[in-house]
């Protein structure tokens, strides 16, 4: 076969049904076979593919035409301007979860603080927060030692972060921790939007109780461990808030809520006094 790069983004729409972005999926996946960026693929669009480059973009078109994520296909996916490795063991990290990173750099001022981030998954959230904030004390969790290994991967060697393999809070003995933080699992088991999140880990996603289990024991764990004065993060699912805050307002938290960029209600603090 002698292809074309043009060509053959001229022929990306073959990714639809499974992306909703197949040019730029196509592009991609024609950088990582010929190692090139965006820019160089553009610019040296009249390139003609070996056949042993064809060969891997076609295996690589296969899988993200069987609905694989373009995340595990590559092998990282970008969160606030960083690129994090990731595999089929770790969560995918979603720009939503950005608002938290936001929250944080708006919330809390950078004065000395021991922080936690329950159920770290690629180290997303706790990379970040130790880049942010070099003085701040970072421990994640996380209940899956593969996805904890993925997250010591991630971790940059100038920022170095703390990691504890347990189920949520079990793990921490003291009230010492100025600030948690979590993007537990939320997604109820019936939610028909799981078919199109397959190839993610379930225990990642799901939760029982109609998606508040996990949110539900967070909260309810994070009293005994938190300082007086101390913070509680929580992403949820849209549809969430009204319960989230009666269990924060339940354990004595004073709370704050905060919407996304779609103004969705997908997050909230809850504050010990
Ligand atoms: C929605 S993912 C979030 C990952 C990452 N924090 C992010 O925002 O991209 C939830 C994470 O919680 C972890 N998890 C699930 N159940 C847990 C438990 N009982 N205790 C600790 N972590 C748990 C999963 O392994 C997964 O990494």
């Amino acid at each position: 076969m002698s292809e074309s790069i043009q060509t053959l983004i001229n022929s990306s729409r073959e990714l639809l049904p499974a992306s909703d972005s197949p040019r730029i999926d196509c592009e991609l996946l024609l950088c990582l076979c010929l190692g090139q960026n965006r820019a160089q693929l553009i610019a040296r669009s009249d390139q003609i593919l070996t056949t042993r480059q064809y060969r891997q973009l076609c295996s690589l078109l296969k899988r993200r035409q069987e609905g694989e994520p373009i995340a595990y296909i590559q092998g990282f996916q970008e969160f606030w301007g960083r690129s994090f490795m990731v595999d089929r063991h770790t969560l995918i990290p979603r720009p939503d979860t950005e608002l938290l990173v936001e929250i944080i750099l708006n919330r809390f001022d950078p004065s000395s603080r021991k922080v936690i981030d329950l159920g770290t998954g690629s180290g997303a959230l706790a990379v970040t927060i130790k880049q942010e904030r070099s003085n701040w004390q970072v421990l994640a969790t996380d209940i899956s030692a593969a996805t904890l290994n993925m997250a010591k991967q991630n971790t940059l060697i100038n920022s170095p972060i703390d990691f504890l393999q347990g189920n949520w809070l079990d793990c921490i003995g003291h009230a010492c921790i100025d600030l948690i933080v979590a993007n537990p699992p939320y997604i109820a088991s019936t939610d028909p939007h799981l078919t199109q999140l397959r190839y993610e880990p379930r225990n990642a996603l799901v939760s029982a109780g109609n998606g508040l289990r996990d949110l539900a024991t967070i909260i309810e764990q994070s009293v005994r461990v938190l300082s007086a004065g101390g913070s509680l993060l929580l992403e949820h699912g849209y549809s969430q808030q009204p319960e989230v805050e009666n269990l924060m307002k339940a354990v004595g938290f004073v709370t704050e809520k905060f919407n996304d960029l779609n103004d969705q209600p997908r997050a909230m603090i809850g504050y010990r006094e």
